[in-house]
């Protein structure tokens, strides 16, 4: 087991927001990862390193068909699962990632000069607080898997990367049905990123420059779709 997912496992992952039942079907029937996507889901089970779940890679496969983007931004890479997947679903795209975890960044470069094949992807070893605020670029799909309790810090510079029609998807964002309980009901230790989903729902879903989706699948995805030039968010 690598060291850094060994002492921080995510325990929301084994908290299914869905019927149990549901689960497991979308699961054994949705097409499983094929040939160096498959090898590389197979090592993060057995690490025990959190990638996108199989009914999130199958939606995934389905929108990077649809959407088609062309300039790909994702904060928190891990060993390169997702961006490899969006990689192959998005021959045309350039995907930039960033992750800050030097365990992970190491795998991830190997898998990406073995497997990203057309060159597609730039890997960006730093924490994304401290990237973010210096990006200059336009992106017409953002995908934020990193720290739930920074999602709404990110949020401003993340929009303000965005073309407008663009879309962020924020995964793991229902804490495995903690979101809708009561703060005093949840953890001590996962109040931080209770509060934080909350700041992130607060500041989007009701917003008029923004069409917001929140999905009930694996942890819960929240899908943004940028509609002004500027967006102003609320406090
Ligand atoms: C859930 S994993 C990403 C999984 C990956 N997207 C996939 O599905 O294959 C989260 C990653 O985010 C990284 N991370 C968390 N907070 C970060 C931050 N502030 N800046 C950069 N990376 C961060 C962690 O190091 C970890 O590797």
């Amino acid at each position: 087991m690598l060291k850094s997912y060994s002492e921080n496992a995510n325990h929301n992952m084994r908290r299914p927001v869905v019927k149990e039942e549901l689960v497991d079907y979308m699961r054994t029937h949705l097409q499983q990862p094929q040939g160096h996507l498959a090898t590389i889901a197979a090592f993060a089970r057995e690490h025990n390193i959190p990638i996108i779940q199989q009914e999130v890679v199958a939606y995934f496969r389905l929108l990077m068909q649809t959407l088609a983007p062309k300039d790909i931004l994702e904060v928190g890479t891990a060993i390169g699962f997702s961006a490899l997947l969006m990689a192959e679903y998005a021959p045309d795209a350039q995907i930039t990632t960033i992750d800050r975890n030097p365990e992970m960044i190491a795998l991830a470069k190997e898998n990406f000069a073995q497997y990203d094949y057309r060159q597609q992807i730039s890997l960006l070893e730093a924490d994304a607080v401290d990237l973010l605020s210096n990006l200059d670029q336009a992106f017409d799909f953002v995908f934020m898997d990193s720290a739930k309790s920074k999602y709404i810090v990110f949020l401003p510079d993340i929009l303000k990367n965005l073309k407008k029609g663009g879309v962020i998807i924020f995964d793991d964002v229902f804490q495995g049905g903690d979101i809708a309980r009561p703060i005093e009901e949840v953890r001590r230790g996962q109040r931080t990123i209770y509060r934080g989903l909350h700041r992130l729902f607060d500041a989007t879903l009701n917003h008029p420059g923004l069409t917001a989706s929140l999905i009930p699948m694996s942890d819960g995805l929240l899908m943004l779709r940028k509609n002004e030039d500027e967006i102003h968010l609320l406090d």
